[in-house]
């Protein structure tokens, strides 16, 4: 017997402003049919003005644990994906933990750009294997709307604004490929790759938040590649094969790259979740979020057997091979 960090809630948030591709048709030399071809992106959400990643981040928590069926006083404690946290310090994750009414337990975040939420769910699985927690709320939260250079059309149609949250709770298992929960994980980072996708001002740099930057066709090329390395990585820890995976859950950050990623998998695209033509990349939150739509849309099953990966800025790429 083995403990398995089971997935028992899911949730998600997504601010009330939807902003369609025609919106930039007015102030950007772009048009829809651009962004659709090259992305796959037809609209995303963006946060009201005063709207926080917390306050995202809080909706999702709250729709999770309605999910589980439990309250926040059986969660031992929060662990948030961020790259755009409402301040420096405290952390989102502290944010969220007062925002539910939680007096105890801990919380804090985790910061791996798009690959976020797998360095998120593999922390969260470490500390519940290990006796650290029994519950925890996993959660991918961004604004990346306050993070964009409105004159640069090459990056701001592409992200948007979301949250998304799942229950994780230390369960029995078998020790085999059959048992419901986090069965694998595999994590990988290169900060050599650090001028392909990055942020131009920071605290200690220049004191200022800064605005993304990112060469989108450099990314492109190493995406589909480093996407597929490391999900096979990842089945084949556990002794599983592409033809396994029910669902392909990835990072929504371009369709082409979902798609490439799944031909190279050799898995066809009505086994692969996309939410990428109504929420953008939303960095963090895109994985929970397809998640989130997977599961209420009926698609994903319990039982299911599914594969996440994503890759962003660092380079931080990885996976988690996963049983809902
Ligand atoms: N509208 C019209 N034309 C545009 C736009 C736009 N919005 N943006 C760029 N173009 C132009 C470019 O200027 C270029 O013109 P040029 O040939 O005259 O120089 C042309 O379109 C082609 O540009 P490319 O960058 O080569 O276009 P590409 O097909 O690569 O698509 C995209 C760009 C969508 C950014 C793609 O490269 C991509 O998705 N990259 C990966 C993004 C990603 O995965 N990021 C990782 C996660 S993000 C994170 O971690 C935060």
């Amino acid at each position: 017997m083995s403990k398995r960090a089971v997935v028992t809630g899911v949730g998600h948030y997504l601010p009330d402003r939807v902003v369609p591709n025609s919106e930039f048709e007015k102030t950007l030399d772009t048009t829809d049919e651009w962004i659709k071809t090259r992305s796959g992106i037809e609209r995303r959400h963006f946060a009201a003005e005063g709207q926080t990643t917390s306050d995202l981040a809080i909706r999702a928590a709250q729709a999770a644990l309605e999910n589980a069926g439990i309250g926040a006083d059986q969660i031992d404690g929060i662990v948030v994906a961020t790259s755009t946290p409402d301040l420096t310090f405290p952390s989102v994750g502290t944010m969220v933990q007062r925002g539910l009414g939680m007096e105890h337990g801990f919380a804090f975040d985790v910061q791996a750009v798009c690959a976020g939420f797998i360095y998120a769910l593999t922390t969260a699985n470490s500390m519940l294997l290990s006796g650290q927690a029994q519950r925890l709320l996993v959660i991918g939260a961004e604004t990346f709307s306050r993070i964009m250079d409105w004159t640069d059309r090459s990056t701001c149609v592409l992200f948007g604004d979301g949250a998304g949250a799942l229950v994780l709770e230390a369960q029995d298992g078998k020790g085999d490929n059959t048992d419901r929960g986090i069965l694998a994980a595999d994590l990988n980072s290169d900060g050599r790759y650090r001028e392909m996708l990055f942020v131009d001002g920071g605290v200690s740099t220049n004191g200022e938040s800064g605005k993304l930057r990112m060469q989108g066709n450099a990314l492109f090329r190493q995406a589909v590649d480093k996407l597929a390395g490391t999900a096979f990585t990842a089945l084949k820890k556990i002794g599983l094969e592409d033809d396994d995976v029910d669902w392909i859950v990835p990072h929504q950050a371009n369709i082409r790259i979902i798609q490439g990623t799944a031909r190279k998998m050799g898995i066809p695209m009505d086994r692969v979740i996309v939410t990428v033509q109504d929420h953008g990349n939303t960095s963090a939150a895109s994985i929970p979020l397809a998640l989130s739509v997977g599961v209420s849309s009926g698609k994903i099953k319990r039982g299911d057997l599914l594969l996440s990966e994503a890759i962003g800025g660092g380079l931080a790429w990885g996976s988690v091979v996963l049983r809902w």
